[in-house]
């Protein structure tokens, strides 16, 4: 473990190659969207102990990097698991923390993690508890580096007293940027590198979606506010309005949107999640894309008139 840990502009989340964002994704056709991403450039991979029942990401991710490790930094998560019937469960013990990475290193087929956040604090442990494993990890060279992910300012602080805190994970697009208030500035401030999710809203911000676009029921996305009545439509209205100034640069909205993520200050790394090779070829062409000031500006203005977006799953 020589090559030293460095987290890069754009990078690969590999949440939609476990089929669980919708199913229908092949072991086959994930192992080709990481591949088409190392090809394309991008060097660090984003996945968790529960992408997929069964790890099917990591596993997927193995298969791709065979022979590429050296190129190409990881970062997993552990702190949630599957019950049967898919039943997402929370745990932050250190022991089951510890006994999830063993597996994660396993299923990669990798001898350490370049990162490694917990997924999320458990109400149930202090974090300081939850940190202290990873902590272990971290001074017996198991992983490189640690991060959180979904916490708060109080718990980066609390995470922080126990483990050396690398890098926050937090979702942030062009309609939901809620951690720009207190979380941003505070990592900023502390220089813990704070990572994007979901940049294009869970496929929104591409421009694919149709007015009359129905979710079957495999497809979580029908559980999120966003994609639903008329939220989801002022958000079409949002997306055509972004589309007509990608157009004008002759760009694709993806490449835009990532572009303009990656832009905003106090961003670290932005995670794009794809299903197949074209994807991750019209999205990695964020990495050439740079807005000039005029067209920063027209997208700032439409978010200010979209307004303030529902952003949580329903209950
Ligand atoms: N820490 C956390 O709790 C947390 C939570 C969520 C996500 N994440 C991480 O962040 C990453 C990004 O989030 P995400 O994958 O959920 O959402 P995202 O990046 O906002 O959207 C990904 C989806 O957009 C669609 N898409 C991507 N590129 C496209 C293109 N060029 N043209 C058309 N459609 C395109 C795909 O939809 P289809 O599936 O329909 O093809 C893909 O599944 C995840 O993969 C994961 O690594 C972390």
């Amino acid at each position: 473990m020589d090559k030293q840990f460095a987290l890069p502009a754009l990078a690969l989340g590999c949440w939609p190659l476990a089929g669980m964002t919708r199913t229908g994704v092949t072991r086959q056709a994930a192992k080709e969207t990481v591949a088409a991403a190392i090809d394309h450039g991008i060097t660090h991979l984003d996945t968790a102990y529960c992408y997929g029942e069964d790890g099917e990401s990591e596993r997927a991710i193995a298969q791709a990097i065979k022979g590429r490790r050296d190129a190409i930094s990881i970062a997993s998560k552990c702190g949630i698991h599957w019950q049967a019937g898919k039943k997402q469960v929370v745990n932050g013990h250190p022991d089951r923390l510890i006994q999830e990475v063993k597996e994660s290193l396993f299923r990669l087929q990798v001898d350490h993690l370049d990162l490694l956040y917990l997924h999320t604090p458990d109400p149930k442990i202090p974090i300081q508890e939850s940190a202290g494993a990873l902590r272990r990890l971290l001074d017996e060279g198991t992983i490189q580096a640690a991060g959180l992910s979904n916490g708060n300012t109080d718990d980066c602080k609390l995470f922080a007293e126990t483990c050396p805190l690398t890098a926050c994970q937090r979702h942030f697009n062009m309609l939901q940027q809620e951690i720009c208030s207190e979380l941003l500035p505070y990592c900023r401030s502390k220089e813990i590198a704070m990572v994007a999710y979901w940049p294009l809203m869970k496929g929104l911000l591409t421009g694919r979606m149709k007015r009359d676009q129905v979710f079957p029921k495999t497809d979580s996305r029908h559980k999120y506010p966003m994609f639903n009545g008329d939220e989801f439509q002022k958000n079409l209205t949002f997306v055509e309005t972004i589309q007509t100034i990608a157009t004008q640069l002759d760009i694709s909205l993806s490449s835009l949107v990532l572009a303009w993520t990656m832009g905003q200050e106090g961003i670290s790394t932005v995670l794009f999640g794809a299903t197949n090779a074209e994807q991750v070829a019209a999205n990695a062409t964020a990495l050439y894309c740079s807005l000039d000031h005029n067209t920063v500006s027209a997208i700032n203005e439409a978010v200010r008139q979209r307004g303030t977006v529902l952003g949580g799953r329903k209950a």
